[in-house]
């Protein structure tokens, strides 16, 4: 979603802003500015569109004098809420007085009453956006101490924020603040930076502080200050963090995403190596910080996320009832907190998110919290918000995921998530025997997936047959409904085609009506329990002149001859089948994108990470 980046330093600021900006592209935007303090005045160039556009109009309309000054500024990347991409809607917003500067993430949700009270003080807007409310109001608010303008105007306005803001009165500092949007501060040397995300900072600095919500930051070109909105100091510790530059890099792939699919099988390794333990059939994962008693004790697990993460979510509630023998429940993260869950201190609730930061999935987590679950987290991406706040939890090493569409996480999410089960099965009614059957299965997970990411020539063969079509659907059962799920998701997000996933069964309920001739239907039906039943709702469709793709276990002949064509996976446990399936499914719905011609790595009207409700 949107970014920020802001910078106090020896360097240019325009260009480091940029290329910060640069390296939150892959986070899904449609709108890029920045502002720098020249002289005694802020300068703003803003653009629909791309950095790229930003950058070339920057650099023809400010003097090599401007752009080459070193010094003070904040940028930023919308995704819209309020209003169009234009110019006049992306950020950085002014205030009245052209002074105070300010770039946003988040939503202010009563900023029609301040927008109404600021106008009947003779104030002008340009823009549609909440944003230029809050700079409107820290204008308003402030009496010659920035600072205090920011608290006090913080202190008014109701909803979410991670916010930048300098003025050309005080140009030595930025004022960063946050709540319930990320804001990380590079400490670096002779330099400041501030970011919505590590990877505009990385190659600056390793040395982070994370604000927690409510915390506000005066950032100088070498000291950072936090306090809370009353003005009342708070530690916050320097982390370090660990910088591969070779995840920001394409590595020779056309896409992040076909980088990320082929890259499955070494994050694998990484997610289960040393978290097995072959000799009690059992898995090491010590981040969930529960005891073995606290284990045997547990009545449930109860699953949130959004998108692929719910997915993967879906697959963890067949693992944690048939292998920990728990009842499992899964939420939707958005739905949780509204719904006013019942919560004791015997649910385990697991919050599962790549980025960590997802604003519905974070709401679940503090919902939980509040009803004295234990509540842990299943992220990627390390220090993120989630994460922080659950205090507990299972990092996925998946490495960095820029691609939109999300799959390394979820292949990760999901082996994670067995190997919890198998851990909570150990803890209850799981043998040593079936324990360490399944640890020999996982293990198999990175070679399984490999041997998927091998077809992938000739899964394009086959996606070159679907480009034309506008609708699809995706169909399993068991463990094997979920993968469908995230199989029409992959599909319609990079591909715009309308594609749908269903219950094998649920199909004649309804759906059905929709097959005409040459419908295709993607079906799920690896050799596991209920592939039957799956092959005879196969039958239902082909009788009604659908045409089938099959995702099928190698070997199964009978299976194949129920479908038009197939792609094979790897035989496996049921569960750990979950994976190869799925990362056929990615590479499908990656090769008729391409073929299609599609943006893939930042679909339209798509973010990395949703950090609104
Ligand atoms: O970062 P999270 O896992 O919490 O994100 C959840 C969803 O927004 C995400 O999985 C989304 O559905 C992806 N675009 C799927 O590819």
């Amino acid at each position: 979603m949107c970014g920020i980046v802001g910078y106090i330093g020896k360097a240019d600021a325009a260009s480091v802003l940029i290329s910060g900006l640069k390296r939150l592209e892959y986070r899904g935007y449609d709108s890029a500015g920045l502002a720098v303090i020249d002289g005694d005045d802020i300068v703003v160039s803003k653009t629909p569109g791309k950095v790229a556009a930003l950058r070339d109009r920057t650099r023809a309309e400010w003097s090599a004098d401007r752009l080459s000054r070193p010094g003070i500024g904040i940028a930023h990347t919308r995704w819209a809420t309020h209003g169009p991409p234009t110019e006049a809607n992306a950020h950085p917003h002014l205030d009245q007085s052209g002074d105070i500067a300010l770039v946003h993430n988040g939503i202010i949700e009563n900023y029609r009453p301040l927008r109404a009270r600021l106008e009947a003080k003779g104030h002008v807007f340009r823009s549609d956006t909440d944003t230029e409310v809050l700079a409107h109001l820290i204008g308003d608010c402030c009496k010659g101490d920035l600072f205090q303008a920011v608290c006090d105007a913080l202190h008014q306005v109701e909803g979410t924020f991670g916010i930048a803001v300098m003025s050309a009165r005080e140009p030595g500092k930025v004022i960063t603040a946050r709540r319930g949007s990320p804001i990380l501060i590079g400490v670096g040397d002779g330099e400041t930076l501030i970011a919505s995300d590590a990877s505009a900072i990385l190659s600056h600095t390793q040395r982070v502080i994370y604000l927690d919500d409510n915390d506000i930051a005066v950032v100088t070109a070498d000291s950072v200050d936090v306090r809370d909105l009353h003005n009342v100091p708070v530690t916050r510790e320097i982390a370090e963090l660990e910088f591969d530059g070779s995840a920001a890099e394409k590595g020779g792939f056309e896409h992040f995403m076909l980088k990320e699919i082929h890259e499955q099988p070494e994050c694998l390794a990484n997610a289960t190596r040393g978290r097995l333990d072959h000799d009690l059939g059992s898995s090491v994962l010590a981040g969930m910080g529960t005891s073995p008693r606290e284990l045997a004790e547990l009545e449930r697990v109860v699953m949130v996320g959004c998108g692929t993460s719910l997915h993967a979510a879906l697959v963890g509630e067949y693992a944690f009832e048939d292998i920990a023998d728990i009842h499992a429940e899964v939420h939707q993260a958005a739905e949780f907190r509204y719904r006013n869950p019942i919560l004791g201190s015997r649910d385990f609730v697991v919050a599962i998110s790549q980025s960590g930061e997802t604003a519905d999935t974070l709401a679940a987590v503090r919902e939980a919290r509040q009803k004295g679950a234990f509540v842990m987290s299943l992220c990627n991406v390390v220090g993120s918000t989630i994460a922080r706040e659950t205090g507990r939890g299972v990092y996925l090493h998946a490495g960095p995921e820029i691609s939109v569409a999300s799959t390394k996480a979820f292949t990760c999410q999901v082996a994670v998530l067995l190997m919890m089960a198998l851990k909570l099965g150990r803890g209850r009614r799981y043998s040593r025997e079936d324990g360490g059957r399944l640890a020999r299965e996982i293990a198999r997970i990175p070679e399984l997936a490999a041997e998927v990411v091998r077809q992938s020539e000739h899964i394009a063969a086959i996606a070159a047959g679907y480009l034309k079509d506008e609708h699809a659907f995706f169909i399993g059962r068991g463990p094997m409904y979920p993968v469908a799920l995230e199989g029409a998701l992959k599909l319609k997000e990079i591909s715009y085609i309308h594609a749908e996933g269903y219950h094998a069964a649920e199909l004649k309920h309804g759906p059905i009506a929709l097959l005409t001739q040459g419908t295709p239907v993607i079906a799920v039906a690896c050799d596991i329990p209920g592939k039957d039943k799956t092959l005879g709702n196969v039958e239902e469709c082909r009788a009604r002149g659908a045409r089938i793709l099959g995702i099928i276990t190698e070997g199964d002949d009978e299976a194949a001859e129920y479908m038009d064509e197939s792609i094979t996976v790897p035989r496996a446990h049921p569960l750990v089948a979950t994976i190869p399936a799925v990362v056929a499914l990615q590479l499908f719905a990656y090769h008729v994108a391409r073929l299609r011609g599609c943006e893939i790595d930042q679909p339209r009207n798509l973010a990395k990470s949703v950090t609104v409700e």
